[in-house]
């Protein structure tokens, strides 16, 4: 880890369990160990989300052009936000790239790992694309794609932006919306709210991973913060309602303990049945995405949905009452 993130991961793991409530940012399960761990996320049947939105990317290739509006003879830059592996986003790359588009792709990550498995990926899959990767946090990287001559197509996918507060996800339209320019899109994937029976699995699978994907973050601290988590001494215990549209994950301490971090040189106490609040997804509908955007320069263009209806891909453009 560069230095600079290594002191920003100790002032946040400092203030997360030093808040009342406890809490740890979600950005930072993606080290190598949580790259894998999400991998394998994606294929638990329990899963929907990564299978929604690829039945979009895979069954609806030429309608997502289509609705782009984009044609070969207008070099483009497609910028994704917190690419991953970039599974999905391969469908529509090659696509493209079958049918004479001009573009470069510039996936965006906070973990080097996944950009370096992405453009290893893409060198043998997909050779003829221009992969430029950037490694950084989303909300920063923003600043650096205002100067581009071309026109930006920004994807953010996988329902990612759930990990934001209504409060924080309306601030980033904001932001993204004043980066971009009159023709520019924005691609953004979300999860439909539905019933507990179908979004609690989902972050509760039956084979456990989910659960170590949690835990991870208390072993990530343990490996690069020097720390002492008895991972035994720790619950994954997800919530979620229809009612409420929000997934939360938190880690719950099975009994009274104290956890020593070397690095910062502090100890925390947890109470027994303490819970650290990790993660939080929420799901949308057309009201909540209209809400988060009354503010930003962005309207809602089209959408395209899975069979299910379970996941949604918003096509935002840039609007004229701004
Ligand atoms: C849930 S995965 C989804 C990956 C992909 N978008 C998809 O739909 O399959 C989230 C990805 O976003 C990255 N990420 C999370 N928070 C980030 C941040 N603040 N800035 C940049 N990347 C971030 C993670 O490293 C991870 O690769």
């Amino acid at each position: 880890m560069q230095s600079s993130m290594l002191e920003q991961f100790k002032k946040d793991v400092m203030e997360g369990l030093s808040a009342k409530p406890k809490r740890l940012p979600s950005k930072y399960f993606y080290d190598q160990r949580g790259d894998e761990l999400f991998v394998q996320i994606m294929h638990l049947p329990e899963y929907y989300l990564t299978r929604a939105e690829h039945e979009i990317f895979r069954e609806q290739t030429e309608n997502i052009i289509q609705e782009l509006g984009i044609s070969p003879e207008k070099h483009f830059e497609l910028i994704e936000l917190g690419a991953g592996d970039g599974t999905k986003t391969k469908e529509l790359l090659a696509k493209l790239t079958a049918n004479g588009f001009s573009y470069d792709y510039l996936p965006i990550d906070i973990s080097q790992n996944a950009l370096n498995g992405l453009k290893d990926s893409l060198a043998i899959e997909l050779p003829d694309v221009c992969c430029r990767p950037k490694q950084g946090d989303y909300f920063e990287v923003l600043e650096s794609l205002k100067n581009g001559k071309h026109q930006k197509i920004v994807l953010f996918l996988g329902s990612n932006i759930g990990n934001l507060s209504d409060e924080r996800a309306a601030d980033f339209m904001n932001e993204l919306g004043k980066t971009l320019n009159p023709d520019d899109i924005l691609f953004l994937g979300v999860d439909i709210i539905k019933d507990e029976s179908i979004v609690l699995p989902a972050y509760n699978d039956s084979a456990g991973v989910t659960r170590a994907f949690n835990l991870n973050l208390l072993e990530r601290i343990n490996r690069e913060l020097d720390a002492n988590f008895n991972i035994e001494n720790f619950e994954h215990a997800p919530e979620y309602t229809v009612e409420s549209g929000v997934a939360k994950s938190f880690l719950k301490s099975l009994e009274n303990q104290s956890v020593y971090i070397r690095s910062i040189d502090r100890e925390f106490h947890f109470e027994k049945g303490e819970k650290i609040h990790t993660e939080v997804s929420r799901k949308y509908n057309d009201e909540i995405i209209e809400k988060i955007t009354e503010n930003a320069p962005l309207e809602i263009s089209s959408k395209l949905s899975d069979s299910n209806n379970y996941f949604t891909d918003y096509i935002l453009r840039i609007s004229n009452h701004f």
